[in-house]
């Protein structure tokens, strides 16, 4: 089968499609087919090495298969359920993988394949993101950075229904209706403007309760500035560069701030925490509380083409890579 494999940490150009044997999955694990494989930013991290993973690798975290054969031991899924995962072990970017039973979760009826190969790390991103890391309530004034992005547009469609007011920040005039039609109230152009001076425009000095930042170096000291007293910092991402140090003095006590820097891994710890999550997004999905456009879709062949656009900020949504 083919799959995409990297020797090597580096750009776009180490991504190598490869064909390889699969083998046989373990007692507990079952064997895929991917129907469609989802496109995040961490496989950037991943193939730069910014996060750093054991090589020769294959990459890609999240993907929604058929499975074809099951271990001896396997008790959750049967062959031919429609299953969609979002974790380690990495090598989404595959016509096949075998992965372990209990990080898979059932995909309902309803739900596309291309959608659930998007849905399930983005939107439970946003989901832990909006209900647990900091709990979003109805009147919330909410900053979400690259609100036209993947994780952006599901969890900016979400935070609205929640009756929170978003204020989302796009790179490009052409992302400004995006984030718009996407659950923003307002959208600031952060190339042309300086956000935070537009966010006090909007709601004041000191005037929001929650950023979620996963733009990191480059929006970190300003979204600090926006935020209320006893306000919330979630940093759950480095499009632009990591955040390496924490000035408890400057940052966090100035405003008596809450500071989490979450991963989804974080909030997926048990079968139970995964399964409820994807549910949750699920339902969002199939009530239309979420809805869901893909962007861009490209073979596995044009893995490097994706990373360029991504690493460009040339995607506006979700995208996906349909392996055959
Ligand atoms: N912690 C977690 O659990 C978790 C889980 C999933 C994703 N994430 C993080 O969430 C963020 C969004 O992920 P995603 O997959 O949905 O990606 P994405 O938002 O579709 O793409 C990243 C966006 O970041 C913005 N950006 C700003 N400066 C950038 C720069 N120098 N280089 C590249 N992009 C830049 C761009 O939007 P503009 O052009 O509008 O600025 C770009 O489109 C990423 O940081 C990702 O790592 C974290």
């Amino acid at each position: 089968m083919k799959a995409i494999k990297i020797e090597k940490f580096g750009g776009p150009e180490v991504l190598e499609l490869k064909d390889i044997e699969i083998g046989k999955p373990g007692p507990t694990e079952v064997l895929i087919k991917n129907l469609s494989i989802g496109l995040n930013y961490i496989d950037v991290y991943h193939r730069t090495g910014l996060y750093p993973i054991p090589l020769p690798s294959g990459i890609g975290l999240e993907a929604c298969g058929i499975i074809e054969e099951i271990g001896s031991k396997v008790n959750l899924f049967k062959v031919g359920d429609r299953v969609s995962h979002a974790s380690m072990p990495i090598g989404g970017y595959s016509e096949k993988q075998i992965m372990p039973q209990e990080k898979l979760v059932n995909v309902p009826d309803g739900v596309s394949d291309e959608i659930a190969s998007c849905i399930v790390l983005k939107g439970m991103t946003a989901e832990y993101l909006l209900h647990r890391s900091y709990v979003a309530k109805k009147g919330d004034k909410v900053l979400f950075h690259a609100a036209a992005g993947g994780v952006g547009q599901i969890l900016c469609q979400w935070a609205n229904a929640i009756g929170c007011t978003v204020i989302g920040t796009v790179g490009s005039k052409e992302k400004e209706a995006i984030a718009k039609n996407n659950g923003c109230h307002h959208v600031i152009n952060y190339t042309d403007n300086n956000f935070v001076k537009e966010v006090e425009k909007i709601v004041g000095k000191n005037g929001i309760d929650v950023v979620y930042d996963g733009v990191g170096a480059k929006t970190f000291e300003g979204s600090i500035e926006c935020l209320k007293i006893r306000g919330m910092m979630v940093a759950f991402g480095n499009a632009s560069g990591y955040v390496h140090t924490l000035d408890i003095k400057k940052h966090i006590n100035t405003k008596g701030l809450f500071f989490t820097r979450p991963s989804i891994a974080h909030y997926t710890v048990t079968r139970e925490e995964l399964v409820e999550s994807a549910k949750k997004v699920f339902d969002a999905v199939i009530s239309k509380k979420i809805k869901i456009e893909i962007s861009k879709k490209y073979s596995l062949e044009q893995a490097k083409n994706a990373h360029e656009d991504l690493e460009a900020r040339k995607l506006i949504g979700p995208a996906v890579i349909i392996p055959s």
